[in-house]
C-alpha cells in the first residue's frame, strides 16, 4: 500500500471518523452567534483548544479538518494545535477550498473556487504537517436547478483539486454536498446525487485521481427540509446506500458523509442504519461538523468553567457516532449519557 493510501486507510479506520472543524472565520460568526460569543481570534483559539483537548478524543476521532488559521495556531499551552492533535493519535488536516461563489450564468447556485496557487498553498501545508485535505462543492435543488454546467463545473474543480492534492503527498477529502434546504422530495434528492456523483467520478478518472488515495464525503439522501413528506431513517439509509453502490467504485477505501444540517441524533442514527444494512465494499463512517460539534459548543458557551461539560458532550457526541460506524449505536447508548451528564 502506498503512503497516501494507508493515511486515507487510518482516515476511515474502523469505528472511528473525522472531525469538520474548519469553520472558516466567516461560518465560525455564525456558530458563535447561537452562543452570544464575539468572534476574534482569542475566541476562536480558545474554542478549538477546548474541542481538541478532550480527553479520549482519538479513541473516536481518526482526523480532524482545520481552517487555515487553525493549523497555523498555538493551543493555550504554547503548542501548536498540530502538535497537540499528532500527540493523540489524531491526523491533522486542512480545508484549501476558497468558498462556494455565485456562479456566473447560473442563478441560484454556486462554483467552489480555490484552485489558483493551490500546489503552492498544498506544499506549505505539508510542511506544516497536514496529512490531508478538503474541498467542499455545493449543489443545490430547486425549480429548474441543479443545471449540467453547475454539476460538471464542480466535478471538474473537484477532480483537478484531488489530483493537485495527491501529487503534493497529501489524501483529498472529496466533498460533493447537494443541499437538503428546500421542499424537494427523496426521489429528487436520490436523482440529483447519483447525478452528481457519476460527474465526480467520472472527472476524478479524466484528471487520474487515484481512487485508492482519497475518501468521499458526500451528503446523505435525504428529503429537502422543507419538505412536506420526511423519509424515515431506513428509507435514507437504503436508497443512500443504493446510490453509492452505483456510483462510488470498490477501489475508494472509504466515504465520510457530512451532516449538512441533520439533527445530532439523526446524523447518526442514519449513518447506524446504513451499517447495520452493510453490504457495500468501502468504510462507511462520519466526517461532521455541527452535528459533532453543536452540543458541545452549546455546553463551552466561550467560558472556561464549562470546558469539561463540552468535552463531554464532545466526547459523547464521537462516541455515538464511532459505534454508528459499525452499527453498534442504539438508544440505550445514547441515554446512559442524558443521565450520567
Ligand atoms: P457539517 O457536518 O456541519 O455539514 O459540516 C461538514 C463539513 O465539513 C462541511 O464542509
Amino acid at each position: 500500500m502506498t503512503e497516501l493510501a494507508k493515511v486515507a486507510h487510518a482516515m476511515v479506520a474502523k469505528g472511528k471518523g473525522i472531525l469538520a472543524a474548519d469553520e472558516s472565520t466567516g461560518t465560525i460568526e455564525k456558530r458563535f452567534k447561537g452562543i452570544s460569543l464575539e468572534n476574534v481570534e482569542q475566541n476562536r483559539r480558545a474554542y478549538r483548544d477546548m474541542l481538541f483537548n478532550t480527553p479520549k478524543l482519538g479513541s473516536y476521532i481518526s482526523g480532524v479538518i482545520l481552517y487555515d488559521e487553525t493549523i497555523r495556531q498555538k493551543g493555550l499551552d504554547g503548542a501548536p494545535f498540530v502538535e497537540l492533535l499528532a500527540k493523540n493519535g489524531i491526523l491533522p488536516g486542512i480545508k484549501v477550498d476558497a468558498g462556494a461563489k455565485d456562479m456566473a450564468l447560473c442563478p441560484g447556485e454556486k462554483i467552489t473556487e480555490g484552485l489558483d496557487g493551490l500546489a503552492k498553498r498544498c506544499q506549505e501545508y505539508v510542511k506544516m504537517g497536514a496529512k490531508f485535505t478538503k474541498w467542499r462543492a455545493v449543489i443545490t435543488i430547486g425549480r429548474d436547478i441543479p443545471s449540467a454546467a453547475c454539476i460538471w463545473a464542480n466535478a471538474h474543480a473537484l477532480a483537478r483539486y484531488a489530483a493537485i492534492c495527491q501529487a503534493t503527498g497529501l489524501v483529498p477529502i472529496v466533498e460533493p454536498e447537494v443541499l437538503m434546504d428546500g421542499d424537494h422530495t427523496i426521489e429528487r434528492c436520490e436523482e440529483i446525487t447519483e447525478w452528481t456523483l457519476n460527474a465526480v467520478f467520472d472527472s476524478l478518472y479524466n484528471q487520474r485521481v487515484s481512487l485508492e488515495e482519497m475518501v468521499l464525503k458526500p451528503s446523505m439522501v435525504i428529503s429537502g427540509s422543507e419538505c412536506s413528506r420526511q423519509a424515515g431513517v431506513k428509507e435514507v439509509a437504503e436508497r443512500t446506500l443504493k446510490v453509492l453502490k452505483r456510483a462510488v467504485p470498490a477501489a475508494v477505501p472509504g466515504i465520510a458523509f457530512l451532516s449538512g444540517g441533520q439533527s445530532d441524533e439523526l446524523a447518526t442514527a442514519h449513518l447506524d442504519a446504513m451499517n447495520k444494512l452493510g453490504g457495500g465494499p468501502w468504510a462507511l463512517t462520519f466526517s461532521y461538523g455541527r452535528a459533532l460539534q453543536h452540543a458541545s459548543l452549546h455546553a463551552w458557551k466561550g467560558q472556561t468553567a464549562n470546558v469539561t461539560g463540552a468535552q463531554a458532550a464532545l466526547a459523547h457526541r464521537s462516541r455515538m457516532n464511532g459505534l454508528a460506524a459499525t452499527g453498534q449505536y442504539s438508544g440505550k447508548a445514547e441515554a446512559e449519557y442524558g443521565k450520567a451528564a
